[in-house]
Parts: C-alpha cells; structure tokens; sequence
C-alpha cells in the first residue's frame, strides 16, 4: 500500500526509541522508502547502524555532513509525509517553539509534507501545563498527533505517556497519506457481516455467535479508504461505521435479497456474514407450547448466497470467509472454488484470538491461483486493510480462468 512512499521518520530521545526499529520495519514492508534522522539524543538509545539495516537507507542526524550537503532540503521536499516517533516533551517544545538547531529541526521548518508526532515520555511530563500548550498549539498548526497510551512506564508507574503501537501508528500513517489519494476511490463495496436469525416460532429462532465485529471492520477500512460502501448486517449490537449505507436484515432469505439488489453495483464484494446454513421448514405462528415430550425440529437448507450468485460485472472482486473447525486449508480451498471467488479468508474459529465474537483474528488468504499466505493473529480493523491491499493486488494480476 506506500509504495512509492517517502517517508522520512524522525527519532528523538526517549526510551521508547527502540521501538522505531519494529516501526521501521512495518513501513518498509508496507512498500515505503523510510529515511531515518535521528536526534543527538536518540543516539543514546538506538544505534544508527541497526537503523540504517533495517530501513536500507543512510541514517541521518548532522546537518553539517560534508556526504549529505543540504540534506535538510533534500529530505524535507523529497518527503510524501514525516513522521516523529517517539517525540520526546524536549523536542515537542523545541517544534512549538520553531527552533531550528539540528538536522529533524530544520528539516522540519523546510517541509511541506504533512506530519505526524507520536509522543512518548512520564506520566507527569505528558500532564505538564507546558507541555498540553506546546501539543495544542502544534495541532493549530496542523500537526497531527497520536495519543500516547496507557500501561506501565519506563518510570515504574502506570498511566498514560506510552508511545502508540506500531499498528496505530502505522494505520494513521496510512489514513494521513490516503487522504487526498485514497486508495478505493471510485470502488463501490458490498460488505455482509454478522449472523442471520431463522425463526422457529414467533420468539425462537436458530443462529450463531457471528457480533459482526470482522464485517464492520471491513465496511469502515473500506470507507476511510474511499470506497462507496453498503454493509448488509444481520442483527449486530454494532452501530455503522459513519458514511456507510447499512441494511439490516435478519434471515438468510433477506440477506440473499439484499444482496441480490447491490450484487450487480458493486465492484467489490465480501462475504463475512455467518449465513446459517439450515432453517426450520416451517415457522409456528404462535409460539410452540412444551409438551413434556421429545420434539423435532424439521431444517431444510438456506440459499448458499455467495454460491448461487448472479455472474457479476467483469471487474467484480468476489472475496469470501470460510469458518472452519477442521482442514483449514482444503476446506477453504473447495469453497473458494465452487464459489468462485477471487480470495477465501480461511479462519480456523477453534483458535484462541480468532473467529467469532473477539477483537482479533487469526487467517489464511488464499487466491484463486491457490497460495496460501498465512496472517499472524492481528487486530479485526488492521486485518481488513489487509484483505483489502490483498483483493486490490488481484486486479492487477490477470486471474487464470475458472475450471
Ligand atoms: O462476526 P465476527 O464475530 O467478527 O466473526 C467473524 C466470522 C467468524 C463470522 C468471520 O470471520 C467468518 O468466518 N465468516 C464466514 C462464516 C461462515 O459462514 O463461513 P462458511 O464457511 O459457513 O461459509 C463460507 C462462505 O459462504 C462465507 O463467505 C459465507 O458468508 C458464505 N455463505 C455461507 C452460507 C450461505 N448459506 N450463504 C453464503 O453465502
């Protein structure tokens, strides 16, 4: 998704400078050219030569390096975007004060580039009346910071004045850059999410643990990124992601309705709606009496949506789920084929962190082309921008033709 992306990182005195090394590396995996300055203090805490390998560029930090002249400018026109993490209070005042003594100082006041802080340092520091000035006035200026979080400090004491994690930095990195040129403009998606209910009389029905939280996830990376999206949502406690169309539904023959309407508008289609797969034969129009004896339920299937769809647009993504509690990757692997998808998101839902109703997931993608690349367990939000990168690569590539 940054490649192509200059992105120049700048790094100042604060523990939490280790940590630009993890950041380095997912920036650079994400496609971006990072080109480190560091503070003289920085020094103290990273080494300017693990640095330099994990981002393959020069490291940086004086501005009189008869090797880099006038790298301030350079490196302050050259940048899509900079990025301070950690900033220490010190440097914090130093921006808000517009002093211009090192290299990521003056770098600073040639660029025009949007920036980003993420500040870390001590609970009482981050308190400070000076400091919560020098922040205000630097987001008057149009900086834009990431909050620190909460947890233990390098001080011993617990509060907030952690730098952000590397996937909330590297998220708003992604959001800032995306702005102006984000990366689904012009794509119409249609997102299913949560479970679907199938009565069995007026207060019973049949369904699954499916909170909608991976689907909404989707629909809300998908807006951000500038996508025209429709969530079609079984009964979820989740409120829509903001500028997307929700259409609630309850059954699977109302999910399938729904769906059939969008199908044909849509240039990208994700399928993460848990559809139960069996309904009562019959609804009871009251509601079933006991009768102090064995009764039977009589289940007949549910349309398979995705499978019997209406062949889409030329240009249409069709990306599917597959919850599996056995054979991970063959089971995907089928369903991916008769339901003729572009890319299966295979989640074995026995696994702690994944599947159903949590925060996280674990997958697999696979593509129609039939590898497998398996994702680590990951935040469901940092997940779907992954499946999106995924889905937007397959456009690219011309897909071999379906058996
Ligand atoms: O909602 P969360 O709590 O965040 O949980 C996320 C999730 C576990 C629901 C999600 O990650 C997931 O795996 N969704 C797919 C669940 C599922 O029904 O999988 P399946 O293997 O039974 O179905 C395969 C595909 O066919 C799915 O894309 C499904 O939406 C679709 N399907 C299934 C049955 C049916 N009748 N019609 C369909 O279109």
């Amino acid at each position: 998704m940054l490649a192509g992306k200059k992105i120049l990182l700048g790094v100042t005195g604060s523990i939490a400078a280790y940590k630009s090394l993890h950041l380095v590396r997912e920036l650079t995996k994400a496609g971006a050219c990072v080109n480190v300055v560091l503070t003289a203090t920085a020094h103290e805490f990273v080494s300017p030569l693990t640095l330099k390998v994990f981002s393959g560029q020069p490291v940086l930090s004086s501005l009189f390096d008869p090797e880099n002249d006038m790298a301030h400018l350079r490196l302050a026109e050259e940048a899509d975007l900079v990025l301070i993490a950690p900033v220490s209070a010190h440097f914090i005042a130093k921006m808000a004060a517009g002093l211009a003594d090192d290299l990521l100082s003056t770098l600073l006041l040639a660029t025009k580039a949007p920036t980003l802080i993420a500040p870390a340092m001590d609970l009482g520091m981050w308190d400070h009346p000076a400091v919560r000035e020098n922040i205000s006035l630097l987001k008057k200026r149009g900086i834009q910071v990431i909050e620190p979080e909460s947890g233990p400090l390098a001080s011993g004491k617990e509060g907030v004045g952690r730098l952000a994690c590397e996937q909330t930095i590297t998220e708003a990195v992604m959001t800032l850059l995306f702005e102006n040129h984000p990366p689904l403009s012009g794509e119409v998606v249609l997102i299913t999410a949560g479970p679907t209910e199938e009565a069995i009389d007026p207060v019973r029905f049949i369904s699954n643990r499916s909170s909608g939280k991976m689907g909404y996830a989707l629909a809300e990376v998908a807006s951000q990124w500038g996508a025209d999206v429709t969530l079609i949502s079984g009964p979820t406690q989740l409120s829509p992601p903001s500028g997307v169309e929700r259409i609630s539904v309850r059954s699977a023959a109302e999910m399938e309705k729904a769906f059939n309407l969008k199908l044909y508008a849509s240039s990208i289609v994700i399928m993460t709606a848990a559809v139960s797969d069996y309904r009562p034969v019959s609804t009871a129009k009251q509601k079933i009496k006991k009768t102090g004896s064995v009764r039977t339920l009589d289940l007949e299937e549910t349309p398979d949506i995705l499978e019997t769809r209406a062949l889409g647009r030329d240009d249409q993504l069709v990306v599917g789920f597959a919850a599996e509690t056995e054979n991970l990757i063959e089971n995907a692997t089928k369903k991916l084929k008769n339901k003729r998808l572009d890319l299966i998101v295979a989640n074995d839902v026995t696994l702690e962190g994944a599947g159903f109703d949590v925060e996280t997931n674990i997958v697999h993608l696979i593509k129609r082309a039939g590898e497998a690349t398996a994702l680590p367990k990951m935040s469901k939000r940092l997940l779907a921008g992954k499946i999106l990168e995924e889905t937007l690569k397959i456009r690219t590539i011309p897909l071999p033709s379906l058996p």
